[in-house]
Formats: structure tokens, C-alpha cells, sequence
């Protein structure tokens, strides 16, 4: 069974990425409501979180762990998942899938993420490590405003405010922050329609399936655990999930 975890509803744009190339597996994914927003948070305080939720998924079945959230991705070395007696081919994150991803392609990268993400400075280094320049802003409370419902008008001035006085010389915007795609709409507004904007989620499900299949084909159940409840992420997923008969239960 596949787990993935984030603070909340995020994750789920990287779920269905994964559902669609993985259609017989069978996921499970945490949202972490409880302790949304995680893109302000310390990397001690990322850390137990991610402990907590790795242990979770463990106990409920999962032997396949994705950290659907990039602030977790970036805060933790892979290697230490091996605490966890995850085996490197069975643990997913974010930075690397998505710059490895990235690695071919000729554009002005501008990166958008947490605080969090932002001061781990791993996508940076990850860029740099190919050679390849990138700009980047971090972006306070957009992901928690995602996640809580806030207005459209609202989520467009926050990105606006987090781009005052910022030089727009870039072609390519890369939405890493899980909660991001799902107002790609309101990016594309904002930036215009000649710039291009990336969603990750893309990334990672390649590399799910690289490295999940044929091993996980199974039933294909979807499950869902949150740590509190939300009407917010029931409509979400049920929005984002129509095929598929799923469960919703609050740890
Ligand atoms: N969606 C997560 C990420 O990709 C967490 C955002 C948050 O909770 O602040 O970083």
C-alpha cells in the first residue's frame, strides 16, 4: 500500500497524479489538518510531525511512504527515513523528482513555496548542483488560506503582496508547495498567460510509478485520514476523487 502525507489538502494534487498513472494501487494519505499550516514551522517541529506521520501510515498498512508536502521534503535529509525502515526506493519527496524533472528544460525559473521550503535552501542547491539559476519567493500564509477556505480575492493578494517591488524576468513558474496547483487559475492571473507554471505532482507520480510498479497493483481503495475534521477537504475530495469509492476518517 502507498501512504502520503501532508498538513492538509495540498497532498492531494500529488495523490491524484498518482492515481491516474497507478490506477490499481492502493493509497492512503494523511492530512495533517490539525497542525496546518506546516510551511511556518521549525525543522524540529517538521521533523516529529513527520515522524507522526510516517508512523501512522505505517501502522495502517502503508510499506510505500510520498511526502506530498514540500515543506517536509526540504526540512528532512532522505536518509533518515531509514529510521523508519524505509528502504531509499520506498520513500518519495518532493526536491529531487522535481528538479530532476526540471533538469532539461531552458526557462527564467522562478520557485514559489513556504517559508519553510524556501529557507531550507534545498531547491536551490538542487538547481545549482545542475548549474542552472533560479529565483525564488517564499510565500507566508497562502498555503494555510488554501487550506482554510479564504476567498479568491484574498489568495490573489497575498501572492500579489509576496511579488511587491520583485522583478517578474522569469518564464517558468514552479508551484512547489502542494497546496499551490490548486489555485493554478489564480497564478495564471496574476503572472499572465505567457508565463508557464509547473505543478511537481507531475514529477513525482513518474516517479511513483517508476519505482512502485508493478509492485503495488492491488485494488485500487482510496482512504483517507485526517487529524481533524474539515468540510473544506471533504468537498475537496470529493471534487478531486469522482470515480473512485473512498473513506474519510478522522484520527
Ligand atoms: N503543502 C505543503 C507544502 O508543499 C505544506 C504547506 C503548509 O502547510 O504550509 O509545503
Amino acid at each position: 500500500m502507498i501512504g502520503i502525507f501532508d498538513s492538509g489538502m495540498g497532498g492531494l494534487t500529488v495523490m491524484r497524479a498518482i492515481r491516474d498513472v497507478l490506477p490499481d494501487s492502493d493509497i492512503i494519505y494523511f492530512g495533517d489538518i490539525k497542525h496546518a499550516p506546516y510551511g511556518s514551522r521549525s525543522r524540529s517541529e517538521l521533523s516529529v510531525l513527520t515522524a507522526q506521520a510516517v508512523k501512522r501510515l505505517q501502522m495502517n498498512g502503508a510499506t510505500k511512504i510520498v511526502s506530498a508536502c514540500n515543506s517536509l521534503s526540504a526540512s528532512l535529509a532522505v536518509s533518515v527515513f531509514d529510521v523508519f525502515s524505509l528502504e531509499p526506493g520506498h520513500i518519495i519527496e518532493m526536491v529531487g523528482p522535481t528538479v530532476s524533472y526540471l533538469k532539461d528544460v531552458d526557462a527564467h525559473v522562478m520557485l514559489v513555496a513556504t517559508p519553510a521550503t524556501i529557507d531550507s535552501e534545498l531547491y536551490q542547491q538542487a538547481f545549482q548542483m545542475l548549474g542552472k539559476d533560479v529565483q525564488y519567493t517564499g510565500i507566508s500564509d497562502l498555503a494555510g488560506a488554501i487550506e482554510f477556505g479564504a476567498s479568491r480575492q484574498k489568495i490573489k493578494e497575498i501572492i500579489e503582496y509576496s511579488f511587491e517591488g520583485k522583478e517578474r524576468n522569469f518564464d517558468l513558474l514552479v508551484l512547489a508547495c502542494t497546496h499551490y496547483p490548486l489555485v493554478t487559475d489564480i497564478f495564471q492571473e496574476v503572472f499572465g498567460k505567457e508565463i508557464r507554471i509547473f505543478d511537481p505532482a507531475f514529477a513525482v507520480a513518474e516517479r511513483a510509478k517508476k519505482l512502485f510498479w508493478p509492485q503495488e497493483v492491488g485494488n485500487g481503495t482510496t482512504k483517507f485520514l485526517i487529524s481533524e475534521d474539515s468540510e473544506f477537504f471533504r468537498e475537496r475530495v470529493a471534487e478531486m476523487f469522482p470515480e473512485s469509492p473512498f473513506t474519510i476518517e478522522v484520527v
